[in-house]
C-alpha cells in the first residue's frame, strides 16, 4: 500500500488551486439517475470515491465518461437494476445517495445498510424516515434495505437527529422529492454548501427547489428532469486544509478557486489562532509568521466549524503557545488521529468528545498510520513541520478525498514523496 515520506521544515510558498468538491460531486452524480438525456459536469475531481460512484452508476445503467480536464458526462441507458450492493456501500458510504433517485425514478431501491466506519456509527435512520414520509415501504432484508413505492407523494418532515441535521440524508430526500406528487417541506435540513450545489444542479435540470442552504427546504414535485451542464463548487475542506498547511509551515499560500463564504467559521477560528487570511485582488492568501495562539473550537453543522477539518486543526493547535480545547459534536468518536499525532510528540488529552491540546514547541517525525480520510490529512500536515522524517502509511484513505495532494504540496515547496509498495 502506498505511503508518503515527508521531511519536515520547508515553508510553503506559491499558489494552489482547490479541486471541485467530492462531497458535492458524489450526490450530483447520483442525481443523474433522475434525469433524461445527457448531463455534463465540470470540475469533478479525480479521486477514488468518484471512481467508486462512477462504477456504481455504471452497474445501475448509467454510462459515465470523463475527460482529463475533470469534465464528466453521464447518461442513463438502462433502468433495470435498482441495487447498490454491500461491497460498494462498504467501500464508500456516499453510495447511499443512489437510494432517493432510484426510488423516485425506478420505484424501487435495494441498498445495503452501511456498517460502522473509522469515525464511528453512521446510521441512515433519518434517510429511511424521510423516504417513508414520502410514502415508501421500507423493509430490512439480510443487511439490505428494500424500498418500494408507486409514485412518491410530497410530505412535511423534520429531518434533524440527535447530532443535528444530516447532509447526505437531506440530499437523498431532496432528490426523491423532486419527482414526487405535490409539495415536500424538509425542516432541519442540512445547510451545507454541497446541499445547495445539489439543489442548484437539480433546478437546472427542471426541479423546483427553494430554500436550499437554509434549514427549511421546499420542493415542488415535477413530472420529469432533463440533464444539464453544471460546474461543481470548490472543495472547501481542501481549501481549509491548505490554509492550515500555510499556517503550520509559517508560509504564505495563495488559494485559487476558494470560496471564503463557505469557510466562515474556519477563517474565524484561524484568525483567532493568529493566521492571516486576506482577500487580495480576488485571491485568498493564507500566511503566518509567528507562534500561534491556542483556541477553543467545537465542530457543528454548517455554518459552524466542519468536522471534516477537526483533525487538521488539531495538528496546528498541537504547536500553539498554550492549551486548546477541541470538542467534536458531529461524530463524537472521530479521534483516530489522536494516538498517531501523539506518536509524533503532540500532547493530547482525550475526555469523551473533547480533546485538550497542550501546545508543544515541536513535533518529531515518526512512522504513522492513516486511519481515515481527514485523519490522514492531519498526519501529513504534522509531517510538514515535524523534525526529521515522517512516514504516513496507508495513504489510500487520503486518495479517496484529496486530488494529487502530494503533488500540490510539493509544488508549494514541501519535501514529500509517494512511496509505492
Ligand atoms: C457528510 C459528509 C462527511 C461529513 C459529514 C458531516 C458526504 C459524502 N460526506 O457525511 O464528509 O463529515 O457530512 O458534515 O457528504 N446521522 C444519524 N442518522 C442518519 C444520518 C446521520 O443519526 O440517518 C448522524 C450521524 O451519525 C452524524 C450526524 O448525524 O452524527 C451527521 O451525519 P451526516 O450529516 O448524515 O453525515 P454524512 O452525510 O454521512
Amino acid at each position: 500500500m502506498d505511503g508518503f515520506l515527508i521531511n519536515g521544515g520547508p515553508r510553503l510558498r506559491g499558489s494552489v488551486r482547490s479541486s471541485g468538491a467530492k462531497n458535492a460531486a458524489l450526490p450530483i452524480m447520483a442525481a443523474t439517475i433522475l434525469c433524461e438525456g445527457e448531463t455534463v459536469l465540470h470540475d469533478v475531481p479525480h479521486l477514488a470515491d468518484i471512481e467508486s460512484m462512477a462504477g456504481l452508476l455504471n452497474r445501475l445503467g448509467v454510462a459515465v465518461t470523463r475527460d482529463a480536464d475533470g469534465t464528466m458526462r453521464l447518461r442513463v441507458e438502462d433502468e433495470m437494476n435498482c441495487q447498490a450492493e454491500y461491497d460498494l456501500v462498504r467501500k464508500m458510504r456516499a453510495s447511499v445517495c443512489v437510494m432517493g433517485p432510484l426510488l423516485a425514478k425506478r420505484r424501487k431501491a435495494l441498498v445495503s445498510m452501511p456498517g460502522g466506519c473509522a469515525i464511528g456509527d453512521r446510521p441512515i435512520d433519518l434517510h429511511l424516515m424521510g423516504m417513508q414520509k414520502l410514502g415508501a415501504d421500507v423493509e430490512l432484508q439480510a443487511g439490505d434495505v428494500l424500498l418500494r413505492a408507486k409514485r412518491l407523494v410530497g410530505a412535511e418532515m423534520f429531518l434533524g437527529g440527535a447530532f443535528g441535521s444530516t447532509v447526505t440524508g437531506t440530499a437523498n430526500v431532496m432528490m426523491a422529492a423532486t419527482l414526487s406528487k405535490g409539495r415536500t417541506v424538509i425542516e432541519a435540513a442540512a445547510c451545507e454548501p454541497e446541499v445547495t450545489d445539489l439543489a442548484d444542479f437539480l433546478n437546472a435540470c427542471g426541479a423546483r427547489i427553494t430554500g436550499a442552504g437554509t434549514p427549511r427546504v421546499v420542493i415542488d414535485g415535477v413530472e420529469g428532469l432533463t440533464g444539464c451542464e453544471h460546474t461543481v463548487i470548490p472543495d472547501r475542506i481542501e481549501t481549509g486544509t491548505f490554509m492550515i498547511a500555510a499556517a503550520i509551515s509559517n508560509g504564505e499560500v495563495v488559494l485559487e478557486n476558494a470560496r471564503l463564504e463557505h469557510l466562515l467559521a474556519v477563517v474565524d477560528r484561524l484568525r483567532h489562532v493568529g493566521v492571516n487570511i486576506e482577500k487580495d485582488d480576488g485571491k485568498v492568501v493564507a500566511s503566518s509568521s509567528r507562534r500561534l495562539e491556542p483556541i477553543t473550537v467545537t465542530t457543528q453543522p454548517f455554518p459552524g466549524f466542519p468536522t471534516d477539518l477537526q483533525a487538521q486543526l488539531m495538528s496546528l493547535l498541537a504547536l500553539a503557545d498554550g492549551n486548546s480545547i477541541i470538542t467534536e459534536k458531529i461524530f463524537p468518536d472521530r479521534f483516530m488521529h489522536v494516538a498517531e499525532l501523539s506518536r509524533m510528540g503532540a500532547r493530547l488529552h482525550k475526555e469523551g468528545p473533547t480533546v485538550i491540546v497542550e501546545g508543544v514547541k515541536r513535533l518529531i517525525g515518526a512512522p504513522v498510520m492513516a486511519s481515515d480520510l481527514r485523519a490522514s490529512a492531519a498526519l501529513v500536515l504534522a509531517g510538514l513541520i515535524a523534525k526529521g522524517t515522517t512516514r504516513v502509511n496507508r495513504v489510500y484513505h487520503i486518495d479517496r478525498g484529496y486530488e494529487k495532494i502530494e503533488q500540490k504540496l510539493a509544488a508549494l515547496g514541501a519535501d514529500i514523496q509517494r512511496i509505492r509498495d
